[in-house]
């Protein structure tokens, strides 16, 4: 049997910080790369990991109906194209799903998700939330060991790091949760204000930027049309490079805590 999964949430309270990217890439490379046995969930109504993955959301159930306890999760899960990458899809009945059924009158809602997740056998789960502070990303964060945060090398990503850091330490309170880095996308190596946004990210995280960042890469947004990560589609491509050395250094942080 194996032992208990390690979950991650990946996070940033905001949309176009490549967390989908990085969810999907980080868990193919484990998948492909390290031999786990992965989890993927969608729990971002919008299902762009869904899509990305080469599924239709309006054919597919999410969790939905298994926070609703109308199924179980086994008979959610699909496979994907990837041998031993499997994934939870989203769909639009995931947005306001805590107000309807079961959910509305529960006052431990949130912890619903990690109950769910807690007997499933995978090496790793990882979480795709939703780009607000809504109560998905909350019960993706009380669910998980770790986070993992992600953000741009722009002012308002940088800056709203804060935010997010003081809401995990909340959350941490009641459910220990480890911050496992910061990984920065759309980085370009010749920006001139990195030092500036890197100093703000160590000051909001200290020692948590992962120094593996993935830069700006078209072959990124082309992999998604083809429902595949870059592994696939662009295999030597500087993408597929950076998400490699990412998986690797987010393994080795795992292993420390
Ligand atoms: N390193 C990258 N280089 C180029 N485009 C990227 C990169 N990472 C993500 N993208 C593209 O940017 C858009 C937003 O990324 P996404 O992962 O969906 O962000 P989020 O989930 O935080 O909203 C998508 O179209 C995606 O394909
Ligand atoms: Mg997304």
């Amino acid at each position: 049997m194996k032992s208990i999964a390690k979950r991650i949430a990946i996070s940033s309270f905001k949309g176009g910080t490549a967390k989908t990217s990085t969810s999907l890439h980080l868990a193919s490379a484990l998948a492909k790369f390290h031999k786990q046995k992965v989890l993927l969930i969608d729990f971002d109504a919008q299902a762009n990991l869904t899509s990305g993955l080469g599924y239709d959301p309006d054919a597919q159930d999410s969790l939905a109906p298994v926070l609703q306890g109308e199924k179980k999760v086994e008979e959610v899960i699909v496979k994907t194209s990837i041998p031993n990458l499997h994934l939870i899809p989203a769909d639009t009945w995931l947005e306001r799903v805590e107000v309807t059924g079961q959910l509305a009158a529960d006052r431990y809602s949130h912890e619903r998700l990690k109950q769910i997740l807690s007997p499933l056998q995978y090496d790793t789960i990882i979480i795709d939330t939703p780009p607000s502070l809504c109560w998905l990303t909350e019960s993706a964060l009380i669910a998980s060991h770790h986070s993992l945060v992600c953000a741009t090398p722009e002012f308002y990503s940088v800056k709203g790091l804060q935010r997010l850091a003081t809401f995990i330490s909340n959350i941490a309170e009641r459910h220990p949760m480890n911050i496992l880095g910061v990984a920065l996308s759309f980085w370009n190596p010749r920006g001139k204000s990195n030092k500036d946004f890197l100093q703000i990210i160590d000051e909001t995280f200290p020692g948590k930027l992962l120094e593996p960042k993935i830069r700006r890469d078209i072959n990124v947004a082309e992999a998604s049309i083809f429902g595949k990560p870059v592994f696939e589609t662009a295999p030597k491509s500087r993408a597929a490079e950076d998400y490699m050395d990412l998986a690797k250094e987010v393994l080795k942080r795992c292993k420390t805590v």
